[in-house]
């Protein structure tokens, strides 16, 4: 097996760099994981919660090696894998999860017991997350592969929507995830805050579990025009004007039946003071516009510390929301990571069956390794894209 090996490489705020890495072995550190496999990645997606590390706002460690949504070919299994085979096309969860722990067994993977021992939940490639090497890279290592893993049925059909097949690592199930937590279903009007590319994802999933109207706010209008392009209505968060009035305009009524916060901790203000941060904006406007016993779901991250934040409180985490007005209209709030596994093959099914387009809604842009840090940095600049890295050329191919 070669030794070689290439990724994307945090190297301090506001700056990415592809360097040479490990080849990576069947192990963390100490820990054996014969239960591994390494993967031949085939895609790997830059996720907005990277922009969190990359722009400073965490403690992520300089050398941290990024990368969290992997999509690959089986290179090499490790003694304990029994059903994963060496050729196998398939997805990686963006959560580490053991499958052994009682977290998992009541299928939340992601707040895994056993794979962080900092706190529940581990990830690939990012702060906090259990020292995991991350996958936006040439080879990477997956522990518990045939609990983790999705195999792709067939794959040269999967070769064709692999645009699509590679969202299902974490942002498709992410906003789809945020979506049934905010209780969406036929009939039902929604806000997304957020047309990121999870916010873009939940609008898709919105529609696809048969909501009658959604409606996307951001300050970004490039981003607003590709919600349109797949029929949500927008609100353009730099005008003037009470968001309750505008969504009155949009649906006859002052509130929606489910609010889904796709932005997370580095929101932004509203109207005038768009351009300044302000954490809790968007959990304030979940509960003023969320109808009296509606659901919020809350993909977007929220952290315990946040170095550049404006005040000593939002330091720690501590945001101020009016929690009052959501007890009194008796709402309900989900949040933390999706757990991918819950919803990754039936989203699979939707896709190999033609039922929704997502590569297309958020708008995906395949690009080389060596063209990671402008990705990185056109992404942070606010384009409209899902950049997806092709690391060995085998999309090109
Ligand atoms: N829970 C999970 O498992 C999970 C998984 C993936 C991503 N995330 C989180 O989801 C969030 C979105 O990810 P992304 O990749 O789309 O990031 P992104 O940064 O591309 O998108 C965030 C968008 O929010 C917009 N925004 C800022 N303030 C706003 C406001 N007040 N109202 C509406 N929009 C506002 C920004 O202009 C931007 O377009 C991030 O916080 C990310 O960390 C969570
Ligand atoms: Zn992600
Ligand atoms: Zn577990």
């Amino acid at each position: 097996m070669s030794a070689a090996n290439r990724g994307v490489v945090y190297k301090g705020p506001g700056q990415v760099a592809v360097e040479s890495i490990p080849y990576p072995e069947l192990a963390l550190g100490n820990r054996k994981c014969d239960h591994g496999v390494i993967l031949k990645v085939v895609t790997t997606n830059i996720c907005g919660s990277d922009q969190h590390m990359v722009r400073g706002r965490t403690t992520a460690p300089s050398g941290l090696v990024l990368g969290h949504e992997i999509t690959g070919l089986v290179a090499e299994c490790g003694r304990d894998v029994e059903f994963i085979k060496p050729g196998d096309l398939v997805s990686v969860p963006f959560n580490i999860a053991c499958g052994r722990c009682r977290n998992c067994k009541e299928g939340r993977t992601g707040i895994c017991l056993n794979v962080n021992p900092s706190r529940p939940g581990a990830a690939y490639g990012y702060v906090d997350m259990g020292g995991w090497a991350g996958g936006q890279t040439e080879y990477v290592m997956v522990p518990y592969a045939d609990f983790n893993l999705l195999k792709f049925p067939d794959a040269d059909q999967a070769m064709e929507k692999i645009r699509d097949l590679t969202l299902l690592s974490d942002i498709f199930p992410t906003g789809f995830h945020g979506c049934v937590t905010a209780g969406v279903g036929p009939g039902s009007t929604v806000y997304i805050a957020g047309a990121g590319p999870v916010g873009l994802a939940a609008a898709v999933s919105a529609q696809l579990l048969g909501a009658a109207c959604v409606i996307v706010g951001d300050m970004i209008e490039e981003r607003l025009a590709q919600a349109r392009s797949f029929g949500c209505e927008t609100l353009d968060l730099t005008q003037e004007g009470d968001m309750a009035d505008r969504i009155e305009e949009i649906l006859g009524e002052r509130e929606v039946d489910a609010f889904v916060d796709c932005v997370g901790f580095e929101a932004h203000a509203c109207g005038c003071n768009h351009g300044k941060e302000a954490p809790a904006t968007v959990l304030n406007s979940a509960m003023s516009l969320t109808r009296a016993g509606g659901q919020i779901g809350i993909p977007g991250l929220y952290v315990t510390e946040d170095p550049g934040a404006a005040d000593d409180a939002a330091k720690q985490g501590a945001l101020s929301m009016r929690f009052g007005l959501g007890w009194a209209k008796s709402h309900s709030f989900h949040t933390g990571q999706c757990p991918v596994m819950a919803y990754h093959r039936p989203l699979m099914q939707a896709i190999l069956f033609g039922k929704v387009n997502i590569a297309d809604a958020v708008n995906v842009q395949m690009i080389t390794l060596d063209q990671a840090p402008k990705g990185y940095a056109d992404f942070d600049g606010g384009a409209a894209k899902k950049f997806v890295i092709d690391p060995h050329g085998s999309v090109a191919a």
